[in-house]
């Protein structure tokens, strides 16, 4: 489907990790994607039923939320070295925030490098900021359409300030998807690049997401069903925005 030259987005470019992210945002749209596994686990936990997630930088900022908001209600989620942090209730698997334990739960979430790239796009004051996943690609695109916007920016959370191949992937469907929907994008080299990637590994995109370092990283730990389910392309229709410190299912 063509979209109206009135939705359009103009351009597109990627921050391949958050250092390369432009000091001053305003006026951008900016998804932000962790397809290893924050953003993932964001988009399934607001499927299942969450109410909110407080992205937070370190473990004790998320005790001060549960402070803050009272124990009731308010779950402790998150990981260092990818496994659960110590007194926490969830880890950053997907697969543990189900249906029974989100509905209508707010999570004080902090990861290594998810919570890090959200922190970073906010204090640059980005006008609209999005979740993003492969999960929730086309959702994505239709939802940077209806704002508006005319420039975005996907920023690709990386790890530990390197790039890391999946969220390039991601980056490259999104992109790839928008300028098929609207031919007169223009799409920065490193848009075109990521779109070029996702291309070429979009027949395997699950066996070309498994070679990269983290996620071996996750599999060796036990979470290759994490890489199964984030490699889903378009299974969900959940938009989470990331507006006044919380994110939630934005309304279209
Ligand atoms: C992160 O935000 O750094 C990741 O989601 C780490 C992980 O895979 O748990």
């Amino acid at each position: 489907m063509r979209v109206r030259t009135s939705d359009m987005i103009e351009r597109i470019e990627v921050a391949f990790f958050p250092s390369a992210v432009p000091v001053g945002l305003l006026g951008s749209a900016v998804v932000v994607i962790d397809v290893l596994r924050a953003t993932t686990t964001i988009v399934h936990a607001l499927e299942n039923g969450a109410r909110a997630i407080v992205p937070c930088l370190e473990p004790d900022d998320a005790i001060a939320v549960r402070h803050r908001l009272g124990r009731a209600g308010v779950l402790l989620g998150g990981e260092r070295d990818s496994t659960r942090i110590a007194g926490f209730d969830l880890d950053n698997s997907p697969a543990s925030y189900t249906a029974e334990i989100c509905r209508d739960a707010v999570i004080a979430f902090t990861t290594t490098n998810g919570t890090r790239a959200l922190q970073r796009v906010a204090n640059a004051g980005a006008s609209t900021i999005f979740c993003g996943a492969l999960r929730n690609r086309h959702a994505i695109v239709e939802a940077l359409e209806a704002t508006g916007a005319k420039n975005v920016l996907l920023v690709c959370a990386g790890n530990e300030g390197d790039i890391s191949l999946e969220d390039l992937l991601c980056a490259g469907a999104i992109a790839y998807v928008a300028a098929v929907r609207s031919p007169g994008t223009v799409l920065s080299d490193g848009a075109r690049a990521a779109a070029l990637a996702f291309r070429m590994s979009a027949a395997r995109l699950t066996d070309a997401i498994a070679t990269g370092s983290h996620a071996q990283t996750l599999a060796a730990k036990g979470f290759l069903d994490d890489i199964l389910l984030a490699a889903k392309i378009d299974a969900s229709d959940v938009v989470p925005i990331y507006r006044d410190g919380e994110i939630r299912i934005h309304a279209a």
